[in-house]
């Protein structure tokens, strides 16, 4: 039985990837400190044998070294995320996704894994302004969160050729779907503003509305995460890739969508108008990622549209949230 260490496996992404590798049969260990990851998201697998949880920090080098014992494959996914949060405090955003990040690849390091698979940002494109987004081409960052996650696949590099680390970077593109946090000062928008619909309060776009991303279903994240871990392409493996659908929505559309697909449940929702705010600092005007090299050295295929994806989300909130 393999054994994969998911970092971060409280979270969002990282509660999903552990439910699915324990249902194909993978012992799973999970180390994170509940600084944004949650009980109910683990509660769950607290009955499988094959599921472990280690309550510790990724910025403490011996935790990272004891999470990682007998453990074949790494997914890293704990970090601080959000732009505005590392706005407010770049301090701990540093020691969480740079420091932290360091400790978890040389635990990996010397616990000999066969990949170490960790979670890239689309916000590395910075200010690039090319679409779409391939992975050659980036600009300067433009925030500190930003920063941490370029510093990341640096340090990835470096170890892969010093150290003949097998390391493969997933840039994700905006993430969401079921176990997505709605709550909080940093929460993603689509979990927000589905918490907002079904209050019956107005959610509010930053700017126009017509900055546009390439918003990802987690269930393709997974399969990015899988096809990573497994490949056994030399040629795949030392670099990163977008992972993403390949397809821009605009903060309107996104609005108008969910107001659709939640009028289902709730006809009165139909009625909640969005207002608009301000832009906010570090924001990307849009986002769209070219997956043509995931496809051909990965063999991706995203399962889910925005469209697909939105509607399991919806109906996921509306079955837990209300
Ligand atoms: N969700 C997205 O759209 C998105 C986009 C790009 C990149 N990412 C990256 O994907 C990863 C997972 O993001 P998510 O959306 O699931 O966020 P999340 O906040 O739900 O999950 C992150 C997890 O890491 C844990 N963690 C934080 N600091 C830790 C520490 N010092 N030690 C141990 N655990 C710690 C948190 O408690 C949480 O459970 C992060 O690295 C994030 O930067 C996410």
């Amino acid at each position: 039985m393999k054994h994969i260490l998911i970092t971060g496996g409280a979270g969002f992404i990282g509660s999903n990837l552990t439910e699915y590798f324990l249902g194909k049969d993978y012992k799973v260990t999970c180390l994170d400190n509940f600084a944004t990851g949650h009980r109910h998201n683990v509660e769950p697998f607290f009955t499988n044998q094959n599921y472990k949880l280690i309550e510790g920090d990724i910025r403490d080098l011996e935790t990272c070294h004891k999470a990682v014992k007998d453990v074949d494959y790494v997914l890293h996914q704990a970090a601080l995320g959000s732009v505005p949060r590392s706005i407010n405090d770049p301090i701990t955003s540093n020691e969480v996704n740079v420091s932290g990040f360091l400790n978890m690849l040389v635990a990996a390091r010397d616990a000999g894994v066969k990949r170490f698979v960790y979670a890239a940002s689309s916000s590395t494109y910075g200010d690039s302004e090319n679409l779409p987004k391939v992975e050659d081409i980036i600009g300067k960052p433009l925030s500190p969160y930003a920063i941490t996650k370029y510093v990341n696949e640096l340090y990835a590099d470096i170890f892969s050729k010093t150290y003949n680390l097998s390391c493969i970077g997933l840039r994700y593109f905006n993430v969401f779907g079921r176990r997505q946090d709605p709550n909080g000062a940093y929460a993603a928008v689509i979990p927000l503003f589905v918490k907002q619909f079904m209050n019956h309060e107005s959610p509010k776009i930053n700017g126009t509305g017509d900055y546009s991303r390439d918003f990802t279903y987690i269930d393709n994240v997974i399969q990015m995460n899988e096809r990573a871990m497994l490949t056994e392409n030399e040629e795949a493996t030392n670099t990163v890739y977008n992972t993403a659908v390949g397809d821009r929505t605009t903060l309107n559309d996104l609005v108008k969508y969910l107001r659709e697909y939640l009028s289902e449940y709730d006809a009165d929702i139909a009625n909640v108008e969005a207002i608009h705010g301000p832009n906010r600092i570090g924001d990307i005007p849009h986002s769209l990622a070219s997956i043509e090299k995931a496809k051909t050295l990965l063999g991706y295929e995203p399962t889910h549209t925005i469209d697909k994806g939105l509607k399991e989300a919806v109906k996921w909130y509306w079955d837990n949230l209300k």
